[in-house]
């Protein structure tokens, strides 16, 4: 018999907590057989301790079979050193980002984002449907910055960076793409095999769109290319196709039926998968999962919207739809339809008394997530799919 999976809850800051709450309540009442503990992190714990990630929720992270985060204050630099504890100031601390430590610690390299409309929620294109699988360990995100370069230091790195440090006055600063073959390789693997399991579901042929831009950042993006097309070879029944991600942003938001499956290195991924989650509902709907080849953690697209915190009208929807994809990835598929078929009959019969106001509507955190916890177990047999599917 498996040992019942045990996973990690990391509310974090803001509306964190609510919609870190309403999941959890949502999964124990879907059926999941799994056992929870609950952790900090965030911008309490930098504040407090100079750490927003402690070692302990590290090590709970590390040893469970997934994790589910709700959201995550980042203030810039000053404002991070103004709210340090006194006792703290002046000893050298540095506000690190800890999703992008817990994304390099545990390898989380694939983030899946889900964008789909659903029926009864008014968007800007109904019939988008779209997984982006976007790189997350390296790209223009990979934290290799310099700030006031010399003509010196310029000259170390490249000869036109000296030549534009000598002809230009005041500051200049670089930030560094990096793409290795190694990354781009497993992110179109795990692009590719996820346009396997939905053209199962689906019947329909599978696809997969790579978005780059090789004509301008030829190096980067002839690593990629390359990668793409050797990885390609591998799944003859998936047709791959390589489009620059500039016209790619405009295409989708016509006609967004033209993706299915996007791979895209970390800006990119991140740039077009908000497009998506915009085109097919807004923040409040966007769920996703951060892979790696051993751990796993889920979260609602959006941050942890300070300007709506603590006053019970987040929408819960995003962290569930996470919590979701949690369950399909914990091999419980049952539980992860449950809650996608409780949340379309929720998204598509709900008085507007029970929607939360992003969705044009007059109740709260609380009685959107009864609703859906109502639906969980009604026996009007809305089939959804698995779009969301993580495995
Ligand atoms: P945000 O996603 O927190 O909020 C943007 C807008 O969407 C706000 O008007 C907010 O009220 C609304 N919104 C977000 N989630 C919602 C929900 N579930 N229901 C209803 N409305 C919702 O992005 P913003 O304002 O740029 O960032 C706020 C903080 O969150 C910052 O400190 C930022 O660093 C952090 N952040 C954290 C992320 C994470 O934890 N993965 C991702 C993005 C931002
Ligand atoms: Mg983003």
């Amino acid at each position: 018999m498996n040992p019942i999976p045990h996973i990690t809850l990391l509310p974090g800051d803001g509306i964190g907590p609510e919609v870190t709450a309403a999941t959890h309540s949502i999964l124990v009442d879907a059926g999941l057989s799994a056992t929870f503990s609950t952790h900090a992190i965030g911008w309490a714990e930098w504040c407090a301790h100079g750490e927003p990630l402690p070692s302990d929720t590290l090590d709970a992270v590390r040893t469970s079979a997934a994790t589910l985060m709700g959201a995550i204050t980042s203030k810039p630099e000053a404002d991070a050193a103004r709210e340090l504890a006194p006792h703290l100031r002046d000893r050298g601390v540095r506000y690190r980002s800890p999703i992008v430590r817990l994304r390099r610690e545990l390898d989380l390299y694939a983030c899946l984002r889900p964008a789909r409309a659903w029926p009864g929620v008014p968007c800007i294109h109904p019939d988008t449907n779209i997984l982006t699988v976007r790189e997350s360990t390296e790209g223009l995100y990979c934290g290799i910055e310099l700030d006031n370069l010399d003509t010196e230091r310029a000259a170390m790195i490249h000869y036109d960076l000296a030549t534009l440090c000598e002809r230009t006055t005041g500051r200049i600063a670089l930030s560094a793409r990096i793409t290795t073959d190694h990354a781009s390789r497993r992110i179109v693997r795990a692009a590719f095999e996820q346009a396997r399991l939905r053209a199962l579901a689906r019947n329909a042929p599978a696809r997969v769109t790579l978005l780059e831009k090789p004509n301008i950042l030829r190096a980067t993006g002839s690593v990629m290319l390359d990668a793409a097309r050797a990885v390609a070879a591998d799944f003859p029944d998936v047709a791959l196709e390589i489009e620059n991600i500039d016209a790619a942003c405009m295409h989708a938001a016509m006609d967004p039926t033209r993706y299915a499956v996007v791979v895209a290195e970390n800006l990119f991924g991140d740039i077009f998968s908000d497009l998506a989650a915009g085109l097919s509902g807004g923040p409040g709907l966007a769920p996703s999962a951060s892979i790696g080849d051993t751990h796993a953690l889920f979260e609602p697209v959006h941050g942890s919207a300070p300007d709506i915190a603590g006053r019970n009208i987040a929408n819960p929807i995003a962290a569930i739809l996470s919590g979701a994809m949690l369950a399909r990835h914990i091999n419980q598929p049952d539980v992860a339809e449950r809650i996608e078929r409780a949340v379309a009959r929720t998204l598509a019969d709900a008085p507007p008394s029970t929607l939360t106001p992003d969705l044009k509507g007059t109740g709260s955190t609380q009685s959107l997530t009864d609703t859906i916890r109502r639906n969980l177990w009604s026996n009007d047999d809305k089939r959804v799919g698995s779009d969301t599917a993580t495995q």
